[in-house]
């Protein structure tokens, strides 16, 4: 395998806890030999600030293994151990934990390293894209909240991504192919819609209709007619029956016209498209997700790549004729992988196989992370193992590819039941959104009524943007701060506060900043100096250090959650080092500016963090 292009990084500057785990591997191999090279040094925060920063706690597994006393072993580890540099004497504590207090002018330095437009966070100069798979809505079909939330992840985990030096593709794989679309063309021309009339609630009407015209009810004519349902009721389901086969004849007949091109129906085909993509861009327009046209790469982007999958398969005997379809078998499990169907028409695992082909040979992408419902998850296991079997899952320039299904599981109404609308009706995205902006608006004004807030006497065009920054802030952060397989309660109450676990307190925690700092009159802070004495100076400064391994963390597991528990400690940390420290009525100049340079810096990794969550963070709230 060659190495592709050269992956430096620029080194975080920042967090002591790398420097301080890789002085311990150092020591361990030093005391126990090269065996022990990679051992996790355990390197943790302390419970209790006490008694140190961090802790080493790898003495007592590493004694168990090669039979010492834990307290010796630790003793040797303290006396190789190379922190002068950075840390105060080390202790040793209870069965083997060795508390580590980092040294405050280490702690200063660290601290200003990272105080520049990185903010710690490392930066791959790896020129090959990653691919993230996002939104996905169907062509004449509401974009329901299944596709919000793909749509809210997948851009949090691009901007991360990008956040780091990367290079993302964001592809909107568009269910804009097919039969399903045949169906609902056929059915507008049949009804003799006007198209250019047409509304997208109106094509959503017709497309379950066509759903439900094609697809009659075999099973129940079946049942009757095992049951003696009665001639009336056997002859009702026939005729549903034959109408079922008919509409799906006409549909089927409806997309070979419109696969060799037929003028009308691309034409007609094309406004369908327009009308689903006009209301998808609105929305995506409220969410502040940047996505357009240049986007989209649908099923239909892959249709004459089809059959090219096929004949890779036939060629290299991956898959096997089963009663006249074609199917991929794999070794550990008996569900095989449908790629064409005995009347030869191809499926959505067979262009998710040639989105796979070009996404890894042709962009080179040597990461393709799908961000779509946990119900797929069996779809992408197969087409993943399928794309292995056929090789391409490596980079052109044969580098493994990462290939992962990011799943996430589904949004709850109050009654645990999948989300509804007050009138019972399935909720669509833009009432959702609507509902969002108008609560945070309400929310903004009415605070907005105290004559000593910041916002009081601000135009009704700021209130409402900070109020819509506001409400999708908080749709966002409530879909992103749990772990994303869990279903979820929409609950605007909660979401929506300004206490608590919620995307407000932390856009509320940055705009009391950004106030503070205004009252402040300084301008340029990065020349103070650094004094933390205080408790809370010291655990504000070490969560700050944290940022730039919090970001990493993200990008390699794809867990937004990190993100959001970290800048929600991030804002903890700060209230309780602001209710200690005072800040502006500080007499002595340098602390005064130290503690100010603190809530700079602070500021602006929740101005960042929250940036890369995809929220705003407006100035004043
Ligand atoms: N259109 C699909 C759906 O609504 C989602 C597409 C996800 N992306 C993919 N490459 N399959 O279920």
């Amino acid at each position: 395998m060659s190495t592709g292009p050269s992956r430096t990084s620029t080194s975080p500057a920042g967090d002591p806890r790398t420097a301080i785990g890789s002085a311990f591997q150092q020591a361990i191999v030093a005391t126990l030999g090269d065996d022990y090279a990679g051992s996790d040094p355990l390197i943790r925060n302390t419970a209790n600030p006490e008694l140190g920063d961090f802790q080493c706690n790898a003495a007592m597994g590493l004694a168990k293994r090669v039979g010492q006393p834990p307290r010796d072993l630790a003793q040797k580890l303290v006396e190789v151990v190379d922190l002068e540099a950075i840390a105060e004497d080390l202790e040793i504590a209870g069965p083997g934990f060795i508390n580590i207090r980092l040294k405050t002018d280490a702690l200063a330095n660290a601290l200003g390293d990272m105080d520049n437009e990185q903010l710690g966070v490392e930066a791959s100069d790896d020129p090959r894209p990653i691919v993230v798979d996002l939104c996905g809505v169907n062509v004449a079909k509401q974009m329901h909240v299944g596709h919000l939330r793909s749509t809210i992840i997948g851009d949090s985990l691009a901007r991360v991504l990008e956040r780091r030096g990367r290079h993302v593709l964001r592809e909107n794989h568009l269910g804009d192919w097919g039969l399903p679309i045949a169906m609902v063309l056929h059915t507008l021309r049949t009804n003799g819609t006007d198209l250019d009339a047409l509304t997208l609630t109106e094509l959503d009407v017709a497309y379950r209709d066509a759903q439900a015209r094609a697809r009659g009810d075999a099973k129940g004519l079946e049942a009757a007619r095992t049951r003696h349902s009665g001639p009336h009721r056997v002859a009702e389901l026939e005729a549903q029956q034959s109408g079922a086969e008919e509409a799906r004849a006409a549909a089927s007949d409806t997309l070979v016209a419109l696969q060799q091109g037929d003028d009308e129906l691309v034409r007609d085909w094309n406004k369908l498209i327009d009308v689903t993509m006009q209301a998808v861009y609105e929305a995506l327009d409220l969410l502040n997700v940047q996505m357009g046209p240049d986007n989209n790469r649908g099923e239909s982007f892959y249709r004459d790549k089809l059959q090219p999958v096929i004949d890779h398969f036939e060629k290299a005997s991956l898959c096997r004729e089963d009663d006249g379809a074609l199917v991929v078998d794999f070794e550990d499990r008996e569900r095989p992988l449908l790629i064409r169907k005995r009347d030869g028409g191809f499926l959505y695992a067979t262009s998710d196989l040639a989105a796979l082909r070009h996404r890894t040979r042709d962009t080179g992408a040597d990461r393709c992370i799908y961000v779509v419902d946990a119900r797929q998850r069996d779809h992408f296991k197969d087409v993943f193992d399928a794309a292995r079997l056929a090789g391409w899952n490596r980079t052109p320039d044969d580098h493994d590819v990462q290939l992962v299904h990011v799943p996430f599981g589904s949004i709850m109404g109050a009654d645990k039941k999948p989300l509804k609308t007050r009138s019972g009706t399935n909720l669509t995205l833009a009432s959702l959104l609507a509902e969002a902006i108008e609560r945070g608006t309400r929310e903004v004004a009415s605070r907005s009524e105290n004559p000593s807030a910041p916002t009081h006497g601000l135009d009704a065009d700021a209130i409402g943007a900070i109020g819509r920054a506001v409400g999708i802030g908080a749709v966002k952060y409530a879909d992103l701060s749990n772990d994303l397989v869990r279903d979820y309660v929409f609950d605007m109450d909660r979401m929506i506060a300004f206490e608590g676990d919620t995307g407000p307190y932390l856009q509320y925690a940055h705009a009391r900043i950004c106030s503070l700092l205004e009252k402040s009159g300084e301008g340029d802070l990065q020349s103070s100096g650094m004094t933390l004495d205080d408790a809370t100076e010291r655990q504000l400064a070490l969560v700050l250090l944290r940022y730039g391994n919090t970001v990493s963390d993200v990008a390699r597991t794809l867990e937004p959650h990190r993100l959001c528990g970290y800048l929600h400690e991030l804002a903890e940390t700060f209230s309780s080092f602001y209710q200690a420290c005072p800040v502006l009525k500080t007499e002595d100049d340098g602390i005064r500016r130290s503690r100010l340079r603190l809530c700079d810096l602070t500021r602006r990794v929740l101005e960042d963090g929250l940036g890369l969550l995809g929220i705003e963070a407006p100035q004043r709230m």
